[in-house]
C-alpha cells in the first residue's frame, strides 16, 4: 500500500520520478544481515516517527539479498517477506534513498555508483569499501548532487563522523586516538580480567557473536584499520587509504603482555590512531600500552571510543557500542533521515574535503614510545651494554625495572628480567634498537616489544 503523504511537507512531486507517491521517498536496502534486518525493522516499526522527522514519509520499496528464499528471522513479522529480492540492480534504480549495508567491495561498489548516477543519496555502513575506493565513491556523489553518507561506517552507533567532519569544522584536529573494533576490544579485555589466552578469547567472543567465524578482519587489524583510513582523511582533509595504514593485530599479544602491563599500571589496548605532524600525516593500528588513568583504558568488553585531540576544543571522547545490529542501524537511520531532508530542501550534506591533500607518512616516521621486556644474563656491564646500543641510536632511556630470575643451578651466572621504557622516538630508530640489542650476546630473549600511547 503506498505510504500517506505527510500534510504540509509534501515535497514537490515533480521531483519525483514518475509513479512515485508525493511526500514519500522510497527508499532501497541493500542487505538483510545483523544490520540491514534492523534497518528494516525501524522503517516499518517507526514510520510515522521518521515521517516527522524527515519530513517525507520514508517507504522501504525493497530489500536486495543473496537468497531470497532463506527465512529471516531477523525481520520479526512486521516486515514483508515480499519486499525481498535478489535483483538489486532493479531495486536501486526504483529508489530515492539507498542503504548499503551489504559489506564487501564488489557489487557493493557498483551498486553505490549506480544509485548516485540514477540521483538517488546513498547512506552506506561500509568502512571496507569506502577506505580503499572512497575518493571515486565521493566524486561521483557529488557529481549527481546527491549524499554520500557513512556514520555507521565508524564505531557503529558513535557519532563521530559528523562531530569530525561538522563539528569541528573550525577547529584543528591534531590527533585522533581510538578503540574501533569491538571485537578485539573483547579479546584483549577478557584476557587482562579472566587470564584467557588469545584463543581462548576470541572463541568466546565468536560465541557472543562479536566475532566472526572468520575473526581475520578483527585480530589481524584490517577492520580498525580501514576506519583509521576513514578517521585520518576526515580529520585532515587528506585522502588516506587503507593501503597507507601502518597495521599490526592483536595475533601476538600474549596472555603474560596482558598481565605484565597490569604490573605497570597498563592495559593493552588495539589502537587507531591517525596524527599530523609538521611533516605530514599518518594513520596505524596496533596493539598498545595504555596507562590504566587513560580515558581510553576504562573502555571494557565490545565497546569502542574515540579520542579527539583538536587545539581549540581540548579533547573530546566520544564513547559507545562500536558493532551489533540496533546500534549500527541507529547510525544508518540517523544518515537516511539527513538525507531525506537534503533531499527535500534541495541541498546536499557536506563533500569529501581532501583539499589540505598533505603527504601521508610512511609508517617507520611515527613517533611513539616503546616498552621492551628481554631476558639477559646476569652478570656486571649487561645493563650499560643494553643502555650503549639505546643511546647509540638515538633513543632515551625512560625508564629502566630489573628483575633477578632464580639463580643458575650450576651456581653460574643466571638470568634477569628487563623492562625497559623509552621516552618518544622515531619507529624507526626504535625497531632499529630493538633489533641491534637482540644481537647482543648477553640477550637470550626478547619477551615482548609493545608501543606505548596515550602518555
Ligand atoms: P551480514 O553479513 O550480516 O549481512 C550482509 C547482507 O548482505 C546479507 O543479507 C546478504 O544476503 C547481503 N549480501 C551480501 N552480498 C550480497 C550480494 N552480492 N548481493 C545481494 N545481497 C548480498 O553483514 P552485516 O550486517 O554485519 O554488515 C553489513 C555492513 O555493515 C558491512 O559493510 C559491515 O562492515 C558494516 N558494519 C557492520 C557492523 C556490525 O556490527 N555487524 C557494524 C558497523 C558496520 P544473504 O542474507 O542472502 O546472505
Ligand atoms: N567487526 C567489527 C567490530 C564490527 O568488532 O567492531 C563493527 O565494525
Amino acid at each position: 500500500m503506498p505510504a500517506a503523504p505527510v500534510p504540509g511537507l509534501t515535497p514537490d512531486p515533480s521531483a519525483a520520478p514518475t509513479g512515485r507517491t508525493p511526500g514519500t521517498l522510497r527508499v532501497a536496502l541493500l542487505g538483510c544481515g545483523v544490520v540491514g534486518s534492523q534497518v528494516a525493522r525501524a522503517l516499518v516499526e517507526h514510520a510515522d516517527d521518521l515521517a516527522a522527522r524527515a519530513g517525507a514519509r520514508l517507504e522501504l520499496v525493497g530489500i536486495a539479498v543473496r537468497d531470497a528464499s532463506r527465512p529471516r528471522e531477523g525481520l520479526g513479522t512486521v516486515v514483508p517477506a515480499d519486499l525481498l529480492t535478489e535483483d538489486a540492480e532493479r531495486l536501486v534504480d526504483a529508489a530515492d534513498l539507498v542503504v548499503e549495508v551489504m559489506g564487501g567491495i564488489e557489487p557493493a561498489r557498483g551498486l553505490i555508483l549506480r544509485a548516485v548516477a540514477g540521483g538517488a543519496s546513498v547512506v552506506t555502513a561500509n568502512k571496507a569499501l569506502l577506505a580503499a575506493q572512497g575518493p571515486e565513491l565521493f566524486e561521483a556523489a557529488d557529481a549527481a548532487g546527491v549524499d554520500l553518507s557513512f556514520e555507521a561506517a565508524v564505531a557503529g552507533a558513535i557519532p563521530i563522523v559528523r562531530p569530525v567532519r561538522e563539528s569541528l569544522a573550525g577547529d584543528h584536529v591534531r590527533r585522533v586516538l581510538g578503540i574501533v573494533n569491538g571485537t578485539t576490544n573483547y579479546v584483549l579485555d577478557q584476557m587482562a580480567t579472566h587470564g584467557l589466552d588469545l584463543e581462548e578469547a576470541v572463541k568466546e567472543a565468536q560465541g557472543l557473536g562479536y566475532a566472526e567465524a572468520d575473526p581475520t578482519a578483527d585480530v589481524e587489524g584490517f577492520d580498525a584499520a580501514a576506519k583509521a583510513a576513514i578517521l585520518a582523511s576526515l580529520a585532515f582533509h587528506t585522502r588516506v587509504s587503507i593501503d597507507q595504514v601502518a597495521r599490526e593485530g592483536i595475533t601476538g599479544v600474549t596472555a603474560d603482555d596482558v598481565a605484565a602491563a597490569a604490573q605497570t599500571g597498563h592495559v593493552v589496548k588495539l589502537l587507531a590512531i591517525a596524527e599530523q605532524t609538521a611533516e605530514g600525516v599518518s594513520a596505524r593500528v596496533h596493539p598498545a600500552l595504555v596507562p590504566a588513568a587513560h580515558p581510553l583504558a576504562a573502555v571494557r568488553g565490545a565497546f569502542n571510543a574515540v579520542f579527539v585531540e583538536a587545539d581549540g576544543a581540548g579533547p573530546l571522547m566520544f564513547y559507545g557500542q562500536g558493532a551489533g545490529g540496533r546500534p549500527t542501524a541507529s547510525a544508518v537511520l540517523g544518515d537516511l533521515v539527513s538525507a531525506a531532508r537534503d533531499r527535500l530542501s534541495g541541498g546536499k550534506g557536506p563533500s569529501e574535503s581532501a583539499y589540505a591533500s598533505l603527504p601521508v607518512l610512511p609508517a617507520d616516521a611515527a613517533v611513539t614510545r616503546y616498552q621492551v621486556r628481554l631476558v639477559v644474563a646476569d652478570r656486571p656491564g649487561v645493563l650499560a651494554q643494553v643502555a650503549g646500543v639505546l643511546a647509540d641510536h638515538g633513543v632515551s632511556i625512560d625508564t629502566v625495572r630489573q628483575t633477578a630470575d632464580e639463580p643458575a643451578a650450576d651456581g653460574g651466572a643466571g638470568t634477569a628480567q628487563l623492562l625497559i621504557t623509552t621516552h618518544a622516538a622515531r619507529e624507526a630508530s626504535l625497531a632499529a634498537t630493538v633489533a641491534a640489542v637482540r644481537d647482543l650476546e648477553p640477550v637470550r630473549q626478547i619477551t615482548s616489544v609493545l608501543r606505548v600511547e596515550g602518555v
